[in-house]
């Protein structure tokens, strides 16, 4: 008996041996130490040896089955070392390899234009307020020194809707109405929006446009300080050390009105075709507040003073990123978009 359990090491630490993968290595486990296994099959003779000799064999087979039990576990691990090798293998990845690109949204160069003009003059204090698309002919025009049938009407094309008196904002403008009638002043606030003129659409027009308007009103409120404030704007979004101009203008809601003009930022003031060989660009429209337009806001020119402007937006944002045609910022071509990162 002595002779089949070393027999049986031997045939089953071979068969663990040659077990390629660890299905293998669970049959040899099973033929010789499992429940019906060659093992147990010898054990079963041991009813039919001596009594004297039964606790000698049965030590042997408990070492047999030691043996046999360690060297399929070491095996084992062996096995499962070589299937993670193999894995690992199969699946490695190449982090060299190029990455593929995530495509990510940019912020529109117009909303960018809005934020970066917001920031500025948040510095000084302004406030950002918003009013709405669809005015009133009364707000938009008539609080405004506009009258109907003034001839000054013909400097906005307007685009009316077809509920009472109600337009689509020529400017923004209007806000300077309802900013005035829902706070007091000391007032600072900037008005950012979309507007709309009935206009043929070239390179430099859109019968869509965003405008910033700003509004100050106080005691003592001067042109000067309007001068100041707007070369810090200028300053701020072309360059500190880029010259600036106040020409005379004319709107019906300030008094006196100017145009204002930074030095041309493609030729640096020389003269170009951009800049009509001027060596100026005009960037925006402001004044004082007209003495008409504070009452129409509910504010006594007696005791206050105010000054406004107005920006396109497009333009600025042209300016900024030397793009040549406005209609590029409404057709949202992604090509165009993301450019601006
Ligand atoms: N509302 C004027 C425009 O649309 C711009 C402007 C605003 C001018 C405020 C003076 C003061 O052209």
């Amino acid at each position: 008996m002595t002779a089949r359990l070393q027999r049986l090491r031997a045939d089953a630490l071979a068969a663990v041996d040659g077990a390629a993968d660890a299905a293998a290595l669970e049959q040899v486990h099973v033929s010789f130490l499992g429940r019906k296994g060659a093992l147990t099959e010898i054990l079963r003779g041991i009813g039919g040896l001596a009594p004297e000799d039964r606790p000698r064999v049965g030590a042997e087979a408990n070492d047999v089955r030691e043996a046999v039990e360690a060297a399929a576990d070491a095996r084992g691990i062996a096995l499962r070392g070589s299937e993670v090798t193999a894995r690992l293998l199969r699946e490695s990845v190449d982090v060299t390899t190029p990455g593929r690109r995530i495509a990510r949204g940019t912020r529109h160069p117009l909303a960018e234009t809005i934020a970066e003009i917001d920031e500025v003059f948040g510095r000084f204090g302004f406030v950002v307020y918003e009013g709405p698309e669809v005015e009133d002919d009364v707000t938009n025009f008539q609080m405004l020194n506009i009258p109907v049938d003034h001839p000054a009407r013909d400097l906005w094309a307007t685009l009316y809707v077809d509920i009472d008196d109600h337009l689509l904002r020529t400017h923004t403008s209007p806000g300077q109405i309802r900013v005035m009638r829902e706070t007091r002043p000391p007032i600072r606030a900037l008005l950012p929006g979309r507007c709309f003129r009935y206009e043929a659409v070239d390179a430099s027009h859109g019968f869509e446009f965003f405008q910033v308007e700003g509004l100050m009103v106080d005691e003592g409120t001067s042109l000067a300080d309007l001068r100041g404030l707007l070369d810090e704007f200028a300053h701020a979004l072309f360059g500190a050390t880029r010259a600036t101009r106040f020409r005379p203008g004319y709107y019906p809601f300030t008094e006196p009105s100017v145009a204002f003009d930074v030095e041309c930022v493609v030729c640096d003031g020389a003269g170009c075709p951009a800049c009509g060989r001027s060596g100026w660009m005009t960037i925006l429209g402001a004044g004082m507040v007209h003495p008409v337009v504070l009452r129409s806001g509910g504010i006594d020119p007696e005791r206050f003073q105010g000054f406004a402007f107005g920006m396109g937006v497009d333009r600025i944002a042209m300016l900024r990123h030397g793009v040549h045609d406005v209609r590029l910022f409404m057709e949202n071509d992604l090509r165009f978009l993301e450019q601006f990162r």
